[in-house]
């Protein structure tokens, strides 16, 4: 990976420490497991890893979780705790905006990270790629929203996303039976925000 700054370096020690975002990946991954049929047998990719919450709650249902990220400091919370993970762990570290990886995915699982990638077709182009035949993409992120999410816009491209707009993007990238929705709700002190859980096919 190209030495690029890590954005998550001062909040990657904390990360799991936010019972709002433990409880958000619980969510999502729960809404994952009843939309999606997951088997024993699937490697997955957890793209935007990061501590490795949302692969957590996943792992119980899968053979391997390949966790993507490019916060390094991230990945090593993600490794500092594999041992606690119920199936195969791996971890890269790539930059989906400038990279990509050579191999194929039963399935991709996200949460909370699309929104850090300015170019959501070609991120769709890429997955779409690294998808076996048939095989799922599971994204999670923000309804669209009015940009008072995060504290420090830094290094966040979208301040959510519209899913209309979205499901165009996916089918343009060649996703079929693209669905979604509601994941769960995250109440800041100033207002809510919604979660919405994309899937779709290769
Ligand atoms: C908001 S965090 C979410 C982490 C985790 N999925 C969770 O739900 O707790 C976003 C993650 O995406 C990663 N990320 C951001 N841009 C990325 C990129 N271009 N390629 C790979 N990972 C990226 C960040 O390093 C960070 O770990």
């Amino acid at each position: 990976m190209e030495n690029s700054e890590d954005l998550f370096a001062h909040k990657s020690k904390s990360w799991d420490m936010n019972s709002k975002r433990v409880k958000n990946a619980q969510r999502i991954a729960e809404l994952i497991v009843k939309n999606i049929k997951l088997a024993r047998q699937m490697e997955i990719m957890d793209f935007g890893a990061g501590t490795g919450l949302l692969s957590y709650f996943v792992a119980p249902f899968v053979k391997k979780i390949i966790a993507i990220d490019n916060s390094p400091s991230m990945l090593l919370e993600f490794e500092n705790k594999c041992s606690e993970f119920a199936c195969e762990t791996e971890v890269i570290a790539k930059d989906l905006s400038t990279e990509t990886l050579e191999r194929r995915f039963d399935g991709i699982i996200s949460s909370m990270t699309m929104h850090h990638l300015k170019d959501t077709l070609a991120l769709f182009h890429k997955l779409y790629t690294m998808l076996e035949d048939g095989g799922f993409i599971a994204l999670a992120d923000l309804d669209s929203e009015d940009g008072s999410f995060h504290s420090d816009n830094t290094g966040v491209f979208h301040h959510g996303f519209d899913r209309e707009a979205l499901k165009v993007i996916a089918q343009e990238a060649g996703f079929k039976n693209i669905s979604f929705d509601t994941a769960g709700t995250i109440t800041k002190p100033h207002r809510d925000f919604t979660v919405f859980l994309m899937t779709a096919v290769k």
